[in-house]
């Protein structure tokens, strides 16, 4: 690790490559963010010929992931969070949405981008109850013994899996069922799994046509996006009793009990999907 700066030209972190996109700097540009290159922002480019709503997209994610934290930790009492696929920081971090609820709260982010990684550790730990871990989501088993993840898990206390955007970059549909459902069976009684995830209806409709264009255009790139249905979004949660309004368009979402959120209501071609499934209590 290096604490080199990241900008265009100039010195950047060991192991970034700015000459190849990163989903994790595309979507920092999306949300207007400036930990990106132009190597990024030439296929941001792209895909907003496709699909101009990518930054309606992004800010609803970030504002689904707000509501989604904010009621885990205040309605849920839950204390203990895994941001898997954090991203880059950004405006609102999972801790500091989680932290204003309740200070107690502990934290983990996992990523494996190397900008992710260089940014991360220095802005994402700002307390003692946060912590960064470089580590492959699609390894579950390495994941999962990672001592502060371990550590975290053996409490029993219910604990927060949040995986905003993450798991539709792993490409083999059987492949992540299994890497969801390990991740599901190692979370303590009445845990939660938030998810969201590029969704294709497969009906033909406008958001069909989109985002097969898109996929075409961006797979040299990322080649291990996958969109999927409602269904295989939904068989993900496995088990879990997926809470109210279920698995269903950002556009769409709410908290239980309570209403979608005005940020979210854009009436945009809906490509991302969100749900919530909770583990039962023993
Ligand atoms: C689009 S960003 C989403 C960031 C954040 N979760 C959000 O929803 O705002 C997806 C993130 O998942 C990370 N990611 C993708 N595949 C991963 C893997 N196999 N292991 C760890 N992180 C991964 C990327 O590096 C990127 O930072």
């Amino acid at each position: 690790m290096t604490d080199q700066p990241m900008n265009d030209g100039g010195l950047v972190a060991h192991g970034i490559d700015t000459t190849r996109p990163s989903v994790a700097r595309v979507y920092d540009y999306a949300l207007g963010g400036k930990d990106n290159y132009e190597s990024d922002r030439a296929l941001y480019r792209q895909i907003m010929k496709i699909a101009p709503e990518t930054p309606v997209w992004a800010r609803a994610n970030r504002a689904w992931l707000r509501e989604v934290i904010t009621w885990l930790a205040e309605e849920a009492g839950v204390r203990r969070f895994i941001d898997a696929g954090s991203g880059l920081p950004t405006a609102e971090n999972t801790h500091q949405i989680a932290q204003k609820v309740n200070a107690d709260t502990s934290v983990i982010y996992v990523d494996n981008d190397p900008s992710v990684v260089a940014h991360g550790r220095a802005l994402l730990l700002d307390n003692d109850r946060t912590q960064f871990t470089a580590a492959d989501l699609t390894k579950p088993d390495e994941v999962l013994a990672e001592p502060s993840i371990a550590a975290l898990l053996a409490g029993g206390e219910p604990v927060a899996l949040v995986m905003a955007l993450m798991l539709h970059h792993i490409h083999d549909y059987e492949q992540t069922l299994e890497i969801a459902r390990k991740y599901v069976d190692a979370l303590p009684p009445g845990s939660y799994l938030a998810i969201t995830h590029a969704c294709n209806p497969g009906d033909g409709g406008p958001v069909d046509v989109m985002v097969t264009e898109l996929l075409e255009k961006v797979k040299d790139a990322f080649p291990t996006l996958a969109f999927r249905s409602v269904e295989q979004i939904t068989s993900l949660f496995g088990d879990l009793e997926i809470l109210e309004p279920g698995v269903v368009p950002l556009g769409e979402w709410h908290v239980p009990g309570g209403r979608v959120e005005e940020e979210r209501q854009a009436d945009i071609r809906d490509a991302i999907y969100g749900g919530v499934g909770r583990k039962a209590s023993s």
